[in-house]
């Protein structure tokens, strides 16, 4: 099952064509992602000599996925659309016509949709940093988990959680300033509380979660 997982998943996103295309192609493919990433995840009433991926595992698919899905939408679709001058990227696109989401909310607004129609899956870029107070590390641990990214950005950091007595994998992957245009943006945005980033740095996690064992 997880071949086909990560081989379906990268066919349709690799394809790109023309702008309208590559909008549909991405739509289209996070839909896929969305049903794929699901069936992956451990489900109860497995028989028993049914070979298991460890959560750990899951997470990195999950990971790769959402990673490449930014890559590739900021690519091919922001940045061509800012440069041809079509629309700019920005926090208003919901009330705006001419600006599409950035790429964080891609990722913070397509979780809103996975977590109340499927089975808790969560992910959300956070900060020590944030832009926007939503995006403050949920306790003291996961503002330990970035602190020890900084230091060690090589691994995720991960532990089981507890919510409503349900058992959740919960894992934290290093964000990290890849283009002058991440800091540029961060730097002068006027909510943002540090102005002093540069290209290489830890600005934050991606924490993925998802429940494990039985539901
Ligand atoms: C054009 C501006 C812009 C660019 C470019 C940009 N960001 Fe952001 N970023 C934002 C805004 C605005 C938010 C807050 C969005 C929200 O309301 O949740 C944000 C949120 C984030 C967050 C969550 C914490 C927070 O600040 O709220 C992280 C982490 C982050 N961005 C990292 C990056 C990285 C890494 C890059 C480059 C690969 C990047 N950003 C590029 C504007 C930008």
């Amino acid at each position: 099952m997880l071949a086909g997982y990560a081989w379906g998943i990268c066919a349709p996103g690799a394809i790109c064509l023309n702008l309208e295309e590559d909008i549909m192609k991405w739509t289209t493919s996070m839909s896929l992602f969305a049903a794929i990433t699901l069936s992956c995840l451990p489900a109860s009433g497995y028989a028993a000599d049914v070979p298991t991926v460890s959560p750990e595992a899951v997470a990195d698919y999950i990971y790769a996925v959402i990673e490449n899905h930014r890559t590739f939408y900021t690519t091919h679709v922001v940045q061509l659309l800012e440069e041809q001058g079509v629309a700019k990227a920005g926090e208003e696109w919901a009330t705006n016509k001419k600006t599409i989401p950035l790429p964080v909310q891609i990722i913070n607004e397509t979780s809103q949709g996975f977590s109340t129609k499927f089975s808790g899956l969560r992910y959300q870029l956070i900060s020590l940093w944030p832009i926007n107070v939503k995006n403050t590390p949920r306790d003291q641990l996961d503002r330990n988990s970035l602190e020890g990214l900084r230091l060690n950005p090589e691994r995720r950091i991960s532990r089981i959680i507890k919510i409503q007595d349900q058992a959740y994998f919960h894992a934290i992957y290093p964000d990290i300033a890849l283009s002058q245009s991440c800091v540029a943006c961060h730097n002068s945005h006027p909510n943002s509380p540090k102005k002093d980033f540069q290209v290489g740095d830890i600005m934050g996690g991606l924490v993925i979660e998802f429940p494990v064992g039985s539901r």
